[in-house]
């Protein structure tokens, strides 16, 4: 791995593909067998970053689940603008159903409050949130999450589903922005 330049800004390798196949894997074993056989969850991945978190997940889970996605956008560039876009609603019905969000960031928690706004008028029997990378430094939100991949620093990455300004999801490991 090495530095890469994505539109004006350098990135430098910061988690490699190994060690987020293997951090995933043991998100994925943690979640089915909190939720054990009997239960068939509707995994919801968050558009468009979790897309290869959510790949990988759902290979590796073991029992019977559904799987849709929802479309938020709250990013532009390296800075959030704590606006949150409604894009692409969910049409299924999940009244009574365990539903596990499955987010490829949580940074301020913007998207994430928008997340339990949707979903708590759904009438779901249990509302699960699973992240795969987390910056606790930002988190500003009294909300709960359920589970955390990795905690990392408050700095910019891209890679595994991240972009910076559409640049840089294609790369299955993770870069963080260089400062100097
Ligand atoms: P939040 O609403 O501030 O928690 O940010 C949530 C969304 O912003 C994530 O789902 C990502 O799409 C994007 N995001 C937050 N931090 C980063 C980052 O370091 N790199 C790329 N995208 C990010
Ligand atoms: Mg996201």
């Amino acid at each position: 791995m090495d530095i890469i330049q994505l539109h004006d800004k350098k990135f430098k390798p910061f988690i490699s593909k190994e060690e987020i196949a293997k951090q995933v894997n043991r998100l994925t074993l943690k979640i089915a067998n909190d939720l054990g056989e009997n239960e068939t969850p509707i995994f919801i991945g968050i558009l468009n970053g979790s897309f290869m978190f959510v790949a990988d997940f759902v290979r590796g889970y073991p029992y019977n689940c559904h799987l849709t996605f929802v479309k938020l956008a709250s990013y532009q560039g390296t800075n959030t603008s704590g606006k949150i876009k409604h894009l692409v609603g969910i049409n299924e019905d999940l009244e009574g159903k365990t539903v596990v969000i499955l987010e490829d960031i949580i940074d301020t928690g913007n998207t994430l409050a928008e997340i339990y706004k949707i979903f708590e008028e759904k009438n779901v029997k249990k509302l699960v949130i699973a992240t795969l990378f987390f910056k606790p430094n930002v988190f500003k939100k009294a909300l709960h999450i359920d589970y955390i991949g990795m905690s990392i620093e408050d700095r910019f990455i891209v890679g595994y589903g991240l972009d910076y300004d559409g640049l840089g999801r294609n790369l299955p490991d993770v870069y963080q922005l260089k400062e100097d």
